[in-house]
């Protein structure tokens, strides 16, 4: 008889399966199947509840989050507001308290089993401060967190000077993919032009590209097509994102036709932030306001690797959140209209499995000889886990319990009526 590290009795599984056990070993998963015969140091009963690969956040601001109110409040809570507040806070951040929320940041994550997140961090500033703040919290959370960097010139790579050789000093300093704002540029052809420029520097250097890409309700701002486009020249399918493309909610039904396409053919993925682009599109709109958010669903049935990221908690441009992947994922099915049995599953997906896929995450997912990284909720399953937000039960990085939540129990105290309600039909 096989002795474990840790068997999790009983699990439901994403993909429909039930009545699982997982066998962990040496903080791998070395045996998945029914009625396991086995002996372990430490087991846990899932008790039918859904065992899933942990959240992962494929658009997300480290530097900027857990700063909310500093150095004042954004009134207006639109973009641009926000971008010139971060501008405000820039010239007085340390990086001892860059650390210090990150990790705090860090630990909500942990709590609420989203143990890998892409961040964007600001290069604009010459001192790197907060390049230099992440490459250390990257060194420091890697036995429970995988933090993947991305170098953002937040105040666009040709309009802000010094912003193209900020970006390749982080990224010599060791920053894992080259960002963009081609949006954020002066004009059209300079958005278009550092496309060009920064798929080069990525295409010479080996590296992935992650670009805040046509974050506006313009829907002549087409700088997704010219990153679909240097990404099929330079051979960099399959390593491209581009993030939120909010024009494309507001772009020509025939132009979009030819659109979605192109960015299959070129691989490239879409990261859509629907926290974020629900709360600052359409604020030049009257009624009816635009969603901002991007075609999603025509976006997934074409083939297109499509993620839901949290982009900011209590930051300049967004006063909410608390890394909880669960609600991001429900305000995307909502914002999308993503309400069938399938959509809402692909919605689960869009937080899981499809952002693992767009960061390159190795030994991902519930299959043997995967590293043992696994949240027990308290849903039987992903539909579930999203109408409840369910409460992370136990977070489990390379075999070992790195964070546990007591069970919601709702208690009633009613005459002629249950002791508890369930919130399950
Ligand atoms: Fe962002």
């Amino acid at each position: 008889m096989a002795m474990l590290d840790l068997l999790i009795r009983n699990c439901a599984l994403a993909d429909g399966r039930s009545g699982m056990d997982i066998g962990i070993q040496s903080g791998h998963i070395v045996a998945l199947q029914p009625a396991l015969v086995a002996d372990a140091a430490e087991s846990i009963d899932a008790a039918g509840q859904l065992v899933t690969a942990p959240f992962v956040d494929a658009h997300f601001h480290m530097d900027a989050t857990l700063s909310y109110g500093l150095p004042r409040v954004n009134r207006s809570g639109t973009l641009l507001e926000g971008i010139a507040l971060w501008g405000e806070l820039k010239p007085q951040l340390t990086q001892e308290a860059l650390v210090e929320r990150a990790l705090t940041y860090c630990d909500w994550a942990v709590a609420k089993g989203l143990l890998a997140i892409r961040s964007h961090v600001d290069i604009c500033d010459s001192r790197l401060l907060a390049v230099d703040a992440l490459l250390h919290v990257r060194e420091q959370v890697k036995p429970y967190l995988d933090l993947q960097l991305v170098a953002f010139p937040q105040d666009g790579l040709l309009r802000a000077p010094d912003a193209l050789s900020n970006l390749k000093r982080a990224l010599d300093k060791g920053v894992d993919v080259v960002g963009g704002i081609p949006h954020f540029e002066r004009t059209m052809a300079d958005g278009s032009e550092s496309v060009r420029l920064l798929c080069e520097l990525a295409a010479e250097r080996g590296l992935m590209v992650d670009m805040h890409c046509d974050e506006s309700d313009d829907p002549m701002s087409r700088h997704i097509e010219t990153l679909a486009f240097h990404t099929q020249r330079l051979g960099l399918q399959g390593l491209v994102t581009g993030s939120h493309v909010t024009s494309m909610h507001s772009m020509d039904n025939y132009y979009v036709s030819k659109l979605i396409p192109l960015i299959r053919e070129a691989e490239v993925a879409v990261v859509a932030n629907p926290l974020i682009n629900i709360t600052l599109q359409g604020r030049h709109d009257t009624y009816p306001k635009r969603r901002g958010m991007t075609r999603v669903p025509e976006l997934m049935a074409a083939g297109v690797n499509v993620a839901f990221g949290h982009d900011c908690v209590m930051d300049p441009w967004y006063s909410l959140g608390s890394g909880d992947m669960l609600e991001v994922a429900h305000m995307g099915l909502h914002v999308a209209q993503m309400t069938g049995q399938d959509a809402m599953r692909a919605c689960f997906d869009a937080v899981t499995s499809t952002p693992a896929k767009i960061l390159g995450l190795q030994d991902y997912g519930v299959t043997v000889g995967c590293r043992a990284d696994l949240v027990l909720l308290q849903a039987r399953d992903p539909i579930e886990a999203l109408r409840l937000r369910a409460t992370r039960l136990a977070v489990i990085r390379a075999g070992h319990i790195i964070a546990s939540t007591a069970p919601a129990v709702a208690r009633l105290i009613l005459p002629g009526r249950p002791a508890q309600a369930n919130f399950r039909i």
